[in-house]
């Protein structure tokens, strides 16, 4: 029975993860730690709620007494570090619980793991993981050619990318000076069930579905390489039980797709499938995001030659289940755009 202490389940990818992996392994144990921030909802999890092998945790990971709490309350055997503040623009106008959360939040777990793991000077109970969820921003941005590998600089434009890209470098460091076992994964833009609509595609599916404007920033021929969820989640529990400790692994299915392609993409199949009077004509190009990094493209081929993972939902079909998901759960999208959202999208959107 292995023990996975999940930081930031109650956000989009994380709760993605908890659920596919009680689906996937029947002999688990997860603690699922959350701040419940504007990103993270419990009814993400309803369908696990009640299964034994789940128990929930309402905590800041930037808390040494909670942290250190838990694991001298459980036999944890790996730390799935979810828990960030995750979005780009949010970054641009308020960088510092970016530093908080996604650096120090990190560093904290990393001296919690490392004392309640520590059987000796550097060795650690066997079997032990850390393992840290990245993204391919701290990578920077790309031209026309080429593709993101392991060994790419870190050069990351974002007060966001920049505050994963530091905690990347601090989990390195305890890898390097101390030896703790880790990996870190990079992974593409994500697309899927729960995802908060800040995020460019629910964003866009329900700004259609409620015939609002919808604010393609510049030129909208950025390019982002998309990843069906479920194929990041599949990828993050084979790095776990199979990748080398102090590796990084790239996470990323040659998606390639400009914003407006995504736009477009949705508008399209709303039109022919829910409400034919929606249309192109909702698309309004407003200003561009500050820094605005061109294109992403992830050259997944170590995970693949290493591990055997390859994703599994081609985009043309991730895309239509995404917008269904997001049509059947109405009452979810009501919940979490009600409210604070209101005053973000107004903060972030009028007289753009
Ligand atoms: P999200 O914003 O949907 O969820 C973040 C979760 O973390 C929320 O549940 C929130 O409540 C929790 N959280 C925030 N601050 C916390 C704190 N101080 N203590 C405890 N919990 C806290 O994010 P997501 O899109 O699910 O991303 C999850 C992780 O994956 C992040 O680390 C992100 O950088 C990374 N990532 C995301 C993508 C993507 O496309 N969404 C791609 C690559 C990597
Ligand atoms: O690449 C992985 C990253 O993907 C993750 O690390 C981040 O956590 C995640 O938020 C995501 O970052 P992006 O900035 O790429 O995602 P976002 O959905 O915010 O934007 C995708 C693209 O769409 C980007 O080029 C900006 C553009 N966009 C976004 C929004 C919200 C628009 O044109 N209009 C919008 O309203």
């Amino acid at each position: 029975m292995k023990t996975y202490l999940v930081t930031g389940g109650a956000g989009f990818i994380g709760s993605n993860f908890i659920i596919y992996m009680l689906k996937k392994h029947k002999d688990i144990k997860i603690i699922n730690v959350d701040a419940l921030t504007y990103a993270g909802n419990l009814e993400n999890l309803k369908s696990v709620e009640n299964d034994p092998r789940y128990s929930f945790v309402q905590a800041d990971i930037c808390d040494r007494q909670a942290i250190n709490k838990l694991f001298s309350e459980n036999e944890v055997d790996y730390v799935v570090n979810f828990a960030a503040e995750s979005h780009v623009d949010r970054s641009i106008s308020d960088p510092d619980i970016f530093v908080k959360t996604n650096v120090l939040g990190t560093v904290n777990l990393l001296n919690c793991a490392r004392a309640a793991w520590s059987v000796g000077d550097d060795v650690y109970k066997p079997g032990v993981k850390f393992l840290q969820v990245s993204t391919d921003e701290v990578y920077g941005s790309l031209g026309p050619e080429g593709y993101f590998t392991e060994t790419t600089p870190l050069d990351p434009h974002s007060p966001y990318s920049s505050s994963k890209a530091s905690a990347d470098l601090f989990v390195k460091a305890y890898h390097d000076t101390y030896k703790l076992p880790m990996n870190i994964t990079r992974c593409s833009n994500n697309y899927g069930p729960y995802q908060f609509p800040e995020k460019l595609i629910p964003l866009m599916i329900n700004n259609v579905l409620n015939h609002k404007e919808l604010p393609v920033y510049g030129d909208g021929m950025q390019i982002r390489d998309w990843l069906y969820v479920e194929d990041h989640c599949k990828a993050i529990d084979m790095v776990i039980s199979g990748g080398k400790a102090g590796e990084v692994y790239n996470i990323g299915g040659h998606n390639e797709r400009t914003n407006l392609f995504i736009v477009k993409t949705i508008i399209n199949y709303i039109k022919e499938n829910v409400d034919d009077t929606v249309g192109e004509h909702l698309i309004r190009h407003v200003k561009d995001r500050k820094g605005h990094d061109r294109r992403y493209g992830i050259d997944p081929e170590k995970i693949k030659n290493e591990l055997g993972w390859y994703p599994e939902t081609p985009f043309e079909k991730g895309i239509v289940k995404t917008i269904k998901w997001y049509l059947e759960n109405r009452d979810w999208v009501e919940h979490v755009t009600s409210g604070e959202y209101q005053k973000y999208y107004e903060k972030m959107y009028s007289n753009r």
